[in-house]
C-alpha cells in the first residue's frame, strides 16, 4: 500500500515525496470520558493511512484521495470549508497551523489507506494528524507531537463540526506497539501499559451501518454533561468538570436535574471508575474482570448515555451468549461502527464464524470483521 501510495505521488506530481503513515485506533475502555477531562485506554492498531506529501512552488494546494478517486486544487492563500468532505480534514489542518501564525506554502498530497470508513476507528484523526505531522516535517514548523495533536482536535472541530475529545487524535500519534495508552484526558499525562494479549485476541465486529444521528448527538451529550457541571458548581464551586463528581454528589442532588442529564452524569461519572478497576485488572492480568467491566460499559452506553444502537446491541448480545467472549462493548461514539471483543486465541475462529451468521440472519448485513494488532503511532517510512 505505502508504494502504491507512493509511486501514484510520483506519477501525478513528477517529485519525490516524503511517505508517513497514520494509524487509526481501539479503546479498550472509558467511552466518552475524554472531553469529561476523565481517562481513556485507547491503541494505534495495524489500520492506517498512507501519505506522500511535498512542498510544489505553484502556491497550491493539490490533494488526492486515492481510495476515493477524486481530487482537490486549491490555491493555498484561500483556505475555507469547501463541498468535498474528506478535503475539510486536511484544509481544516492548514486553517489550524495558519492560526497559530505558522505559514504554509504549496503542498501536493496524495493519501489513502485501509482504516474503514465509519467503523468508528478514527480514519478522520488519522487524516488530520498525518497531515499535520506531514505539514510540521516538510515546513519545519518546530510542532511538538503534543501541538500535533491539539491542532489535529481543533481542526475537527471546526472543518468537521464535532467536538471530539482529544483520544483519538492522541492515540494516533502517541501510539507505541504492544502497548495501550493510559491517558489522563485532564493532564494529558499518560502511562503506557504493555498488553499481553499471547492467549487472546482483539476482534472488531463492524456492524456496518452508520446513523446519520452520530455527530449532532455526540454534540449533544457533550452538552447534557456541560448542564449537569453547571447544576452542581452552584453547590461545589471548585469542581471544573465530571471528572470531579462522585456518585454521592449526584444523588444527592438528583431532584435538581433533568432525568436524561442526570443519567448522562451518572454513566461518566460510572465509566471513569470503571476505567480505573479494569486498569487494576489488567495489572494482575485479570482479563476475565476486565471483560465483565466491558460488558458494564457497553449497558451503560446503551441505557444512561444512549449512543448505541439496535446492530451494535445485537452484536454484543450475541458475543454475551456465546459464552465464549471475555468482553464485549461499542466503542468509539456511538450510533454505529465496531464492537470490540476480547476472546480466547483458540475460540476466535468459532465466535467470529458464529457471529458473522447470526448477525447476518437478524439483519441481514454481511459484517466485515478485523481482528486487529496494536502498532506505532504516526511515523515516517523510508521506502
Ligand atoms: C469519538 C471522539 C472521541 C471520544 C469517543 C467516545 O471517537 O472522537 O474524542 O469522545 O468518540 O469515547
Amino acid at each position: 500500500m505505502e508504494k502504491a501510495i507512493k509511486s501514484k505521488f510520483e506519477s501525478v506530481f513528477m517529485s519525490e515525496p516524503l511517505i508517513l503513515i497514520a494509524p487509526g485506533r481501539i479503546n479498550l475502555i472509558g467511552e466518552h470520558t475524554d472531553y469529561n477531562e476523565g481517562f481513556v485506554l485507547p491503541a494505534s492498531i495495524d489500520k492506517h493511512i498512507v501519505f506522500a506529501v511535498a512542498k510544489n512552488n505553484e502556491s497550491l494546494l493539490r490533494f488526492v484521495s486515492n481510495d476515493l478517486n477524486d481530487e482537490i486544487e486549491l490555491p493555498v492563500d484561500k483556505i475555507e470549508p469547501v463541498e468535498k468532505h474528506w478535503a475539510n480534514y486536511l484544509l481544516g489542518v492548514i486553517a489550524q497551523i495558519k492560526k497559530m501564525g505558522k505559514s504554509i506554502a504549496g503542498v501536493d498530497c496524495v493519501f489513502g489507506g485501509n482504516i474503514p470508513l465509519g467503523a468508528g476507528l478514527s480514519s478522520s484523526a488519522a487524516l488530520e494528524t498525518g497531515f499535520a505531522y506531514a505539514l510540521n516535517e516538510l515546513f519545519q514548523l518546530g510542532l511538538t507531537k503534543l501541538e500535533i495533536v491539539q491542532l489535529s482536535q481543533k481542526a475537527e472541530h471546526e472543518y468537521a463540526g464535532v467536538k471530539c475529545g482529544i483520544m483519538d487524535q492522541f492515540t494516533s500519534v502517541f501510539g507505541q506497539k504492544d502497548k495501550v495508552i493510559r491517558l489522563d484526558c485532564r493532564s494529558l499525562e499518560y502511562e503506557l501499559f504493555p498488553l499481553k494479549l499471547d492467549e487472546f485476541k482483539i476482534i472488531l465486529c463492524d456492524t456496518h451501518v452508520k446513523h446519520t444521528l452520530a455527530s449532532s448527538e455526540y454534540n449533544t451529550r457533550r452538552h447534557e454533561c456541560e448542564e449537569g457541571i453547571s447544576i452542581l458548581k452552584k453547590h461545589y464551586p471548585s469542581i471544573h468538570s465530571l471528572r470531579d463528581v462522585t456518585l454521592e454528589m449526584l444523588e444527592k442532588h438528583k431532584t435538581e436535574f433533568n432525568p436524561v442529564v442526570f443519567k448522562r452524569c451518572k454513566f461518566v461519572v460510572e465509566e471513569n471508575k470503571r476505567l480505573l478497576d479494569a486498569c487494576e485488572a489488567l495489572a494482575r492480568n485479570e482479563l476475565n474482570v476486565f471483560g465483565k467491566l466491558m460488558y458494564q460499559t457497553h449497558d451503560g452506553l446503551k441505557n444512561d448515555y444512549e449512543v448505541s444502537c439496535k446492530e451494535l446491541d445485537i452484536l454484543v448480545d450475541i458475543a454475551k451468549e456465546s459464552g465464549i467472549v471475555l468482553g464485549s462493548r461499542m466503542m468509539g461514539g456511538g450510533f454505529g461502527g465496531c464492537t470490540i471483543n476480547i476472546v480466547e486465541k483458540d475460540k476466535a475462529l468459532a465466535f467470529i464464524e458464529k457471529a458473522t451468521k447470526e448477525y447476518k440472519a437478524i439483519t441481514g448485513i454481511d459484517m466485515p470483521v478485523y481482528q486487529v494488532s496494536i502498532e506505532q503511532g504516526t511515523n515516517i517510512l523510508k521506502i
